[in-house]
């Protein structure tokens, strides 16, 4: 059998409504895996639930940027092979206008989100020896944008906890690693092309080396995270898409 292969493994994965972690749902059902999805939107994160294959499936509805509603979920869950942190935010907010409640919304679901329900799943024994831990950072963290502080400083502080988290998970066999993806088109990006002048979107996407890239990028690198074929592979973070030039003409 392949070492991609995941049958038999259970699979959390977050921001399962849209994007990247629709995807990573889709493509992890396909190869096998029972997965668990969360989303805050019904209709979306049903969306997803209805096209997934195999069986044996649930999805939870919840806001993850409230502290409070991660242990009720994990309450409702098995002990999980592999969990794909992919709820997220991002925007643009010049360092000189950052108020508390900017640093709170950002932090709340794109830092706190995925630290706590990562506690609350180890306290309550939920994630299996072997088990796989994948965090979506950014390139950004490496390639910073103007208006990215908050964003860019949620992403580089996952990257630090998910090399701790690797120490101390690793007597287990349980591992922690970040995908660090460049400019990816999903409902993210449209609404960020939503604030800026189309030149500045077209200026990114001719920024990246291998042009933008789609969910289904991503999701292929969370396949051999959460898979056997990565086994011996913890406290990484991949970059995607590859590093950030000046634009392309
Ligand atoms: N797209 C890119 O270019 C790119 C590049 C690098 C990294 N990333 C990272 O990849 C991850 C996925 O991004 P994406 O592009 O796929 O974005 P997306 O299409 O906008 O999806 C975001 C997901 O996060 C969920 N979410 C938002 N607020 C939430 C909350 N308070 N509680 C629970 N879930 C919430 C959304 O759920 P609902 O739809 O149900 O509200 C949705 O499922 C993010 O962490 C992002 O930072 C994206």
């Amino acid at each position: 059998m392949s070492a991609f292969n995941l049958s038999g493994k259970n699979v959390l994965i977050t921001g399962a409504s849209s994007g990247i972690g629709r995807q990573a749902a889709l493509s992890a059902s396909e190869y096998g895996a029972t997965v668990f999805i969360t989303g805050r939107d019904e209709t979306r994160t049903k969306s997803t639930f209805d096209k997934l294959t195999g069986s044996g499936h649930q999805y939870f509805l919840s806001d993850l940027s409230l502290a409070v509603e991660i242990p009720a979920l994990v309450e409702k869950l098995p002990p999980m092979d592999g969990i794909v942190h992919c709820a997220g935010i991002t925007g643009h907010m010049p360092a000189k206008f950052i108020k508390p409640s900017h640093i709170d919304s950002y932090f709340n679901l794109n830092y706190n989100a995925p630290v706590l329900l990562v506690a609350s799943l180890l306290k309550k024994k939920k994630i299996n020896p072997k088990g796989s831990i994948v965090f979506i950072s950014s390139v950004t963290t490496q390639h910073p944008f103007f208006g990215g502080s908050l964003y860019v400083s949620t992403k580089a502080a996952l990257e630090g906890y998910s090399k701790v988290l690797s120490v101390e998970v690793a007597d287990k066999g349980i591992r922690s690693n970040c995908l660090s993806p460049g400019y990816v088109k999903t409902a993210m990006m449209e609404a960020t092309g939503a604030t800026v002048s189309q030149d500045v979107m077209d200026k990114v996407e001719k920024a990246q080396m291998l042009g933008a890239g789609q969910p289904e990028d991503v999701a292929y690198a969370i396949i051999y995270f959460l898979s056997d074929a990565s086994r011996w592979v913890t406290g990484t973070n991949l970059l995607l898409g590859g590093n950030i030039g000046p634009a392309k003409q």
